[in-house]
């Protein structure tokens, strides 16, 4: 049989982990129709950027990269081809039209809900030059009809389990570019797990906007996902502090799979400034929740988000985040200065903080997050920590690879154990990785 024209797809991803699977997604459904995968704008035949808009910065940089992409898609018109451009994920979810006035090298705006339609939509845009479509679809819909069988390089996969947010923090854009909290059935689930499993991938991420507000449970998931064979390592990210519930922390100290380290954001550290972003919990709430889990899993490696200059943040409201941060104590963290969102209540409230003022806080929560992590990483040197290598490393017979508490380690190891999960002794660390030698000697 004849093979069907490869045609060149270039994806471009920004944003969270839902964004780099929903990427893989897509890159799935356009295979059959004969796309594939390149690593350079230049002279595809399909480019996909799939965007974020969380702040404003995320937003902004998709215009910057769509005009880097306008002369290339002259060029591949002078030369007698043609270049679609498709917008994707949460920019063109909240303000697909827009972006179609401003940016005329767009062809075709599809939302998040709506990848199992690419080809349809691609087909379509190659007929009508503008056409643009980014009908919201029931999520079920999206997931039921992308193809089951995916094609994962590595041992380390994303698998999304719940998405939406109803949460609705004053600040946040998620749960209107996103939708509501959806959770896919656990079978659904588990033949994916399987199916990762049998192509080798030994660590699953289970993604969520608010993971563990996934329907049933999601302790009864991670349970179930432990038995698969051949999946020996479980993570979920992101949960919120009100659905963190008993099962879930019993979990953490059961489930050997499960491993030790949770995203926790609290955003804030003054109750006043929670309650104005709506957050549900208190700073005592979350402390509380914090020491349970560590009574149930004492090495747990905790992680954060926090947004510094929410509208009327005083000077003491900033001292109750830096409060939380040394008592709760993190390994790692993500830390954002407040990024007024259009459409968003905060973005309406009064006692917007200076610019100068947010940066100036930030700094000095980052230089806290960053000791923090510092002191984090050096307190595993000279134990021995089973690593999963996933790749070679940056110098030649070196791997790379994460330790449980999801720390990137580099070694010098043989390539036969990528993919393995292997002992290995921490040597020395700095805040963004450590090293380490093999424990034993392996032939
Ligand atoms: N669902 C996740 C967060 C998703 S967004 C949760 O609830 O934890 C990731 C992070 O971006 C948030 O935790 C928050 O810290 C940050 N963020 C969201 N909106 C923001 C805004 N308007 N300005 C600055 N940071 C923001
Ligand atoms: Fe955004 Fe809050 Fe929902 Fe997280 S919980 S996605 S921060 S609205
Ligand atoms: Fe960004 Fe959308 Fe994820 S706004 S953080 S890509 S859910």
């Amino acid at each position: 049989m004849p093979q069907p024209p490869q045609k060149r797809l270039y994806i471009k991803t920004y944003g969270c982990q839902m964004n780099v699977y929903d990427s893989e997604r897509m890159a799935d459904v356009l295979r059959p129709l004969g796309y594939g995968l390149t690593d350079e704008p230049e002279g595809a035949d399909l480019v996909v950027l799939n965007t974020c808009h969380i702040r404003e910065k995320a937003a902004e940089k998709v215009y910057s990269e769509l005009g880097r992409i306008r002369p290339m898609k002259d060029r591949k018109a002078e030369a007698g081809g043609a270049m679609t451009v498709a917008v994707a994920g949460c920019v063109a979810q909240a303000e697909g039209e827009e972006m179609m006035r401003r940016a005329p090298v767009v062809d075709l705006v599809v939302g998040p809900q709506s990848y199992h339609r690419l080809p349809e939509l691609i087909a379509r845009a190659s007929r009508v030059i503008g056409e643009r479509l980014a009908a919201d679809f029931a999520p079920d819909e999206k997931f039921d009809a992308l193809p089951k069988a995916r094609q994962t390089a590595g041992y380390s996969a994303f698998l999304t389990v719940q998405e939406g947010c109803d949460k609705f923090c004053t600040f946040c854009v998620v749960p209107y570019t996103r939708g509501a909290e959806y959770s896919r059935p656990p079978e659904a689930i588990e033949a994916e797990a399987r199916e990762l499993a049998s192509r080798g991938v030994r660590e699953v991420t289970l993604l969520g906007q608010n993971v563990n507000a996934y329907t049933g449970g999601l302790a009864t998931l991670v349970r179930r996902l432990a038995r698969v064979e051949g999946l020996d390592r479980i993570r979920y990210t992101t949960s919120h502090p009100r659905d963190m519930d008993d099962d879930l922390i019993a979990a953490h100290a059961e489930v050997e799979a499960l491993m030790p380290y949770l995203h926790l954001p609290v955003q804030a550290g003054s109750d006043r400034v929670l309650k104005a972003m709506n957050r549900g919990h208190t700073a005592e709430h979350y402390l509380k929740l914090v020491a349970r889990i560590r009574a149930a899993r004492p090495d747990i490696a905790l992680s954060g988000d926090f947004i510094v200059g929410f509208p009327g943040e005083t000077e003491a409201d900033f001292q109750a985040t830096l409060d939380v941060v040394r008592e709760a104590g993190y390994a790692q963290a993500f830390s954002f200065a407040y990024s007024r969102r259009p459409g968003t209540p905060a973005s309406a409230m009064l006692g917007q903080v200076p610019d100068e003022v947010k940066s100036d806080r930030l700094t000095r929560l980052q230089t806290l997050l960053e000791s923090q992590q510092r002191a984090f990483n050096a307190a595993v040197v000279g134990r021995s920590l089973p690593v999963l290598f996933e790749r070679p490393g940056r110098h030649p017979g070196q791997l790379v690879g994460r330790s449980p508490y999801l720390q990137g380690v580099h070694a010098e190891a043989p390539d036969h154990l990528i993919g393995q999960i292997v002992p290995v002794r921490i040597t020395d660390a700095a805040r963004q990785s450590l090293s380490a030698a093999l424990e034993l000697e392996v032939a």
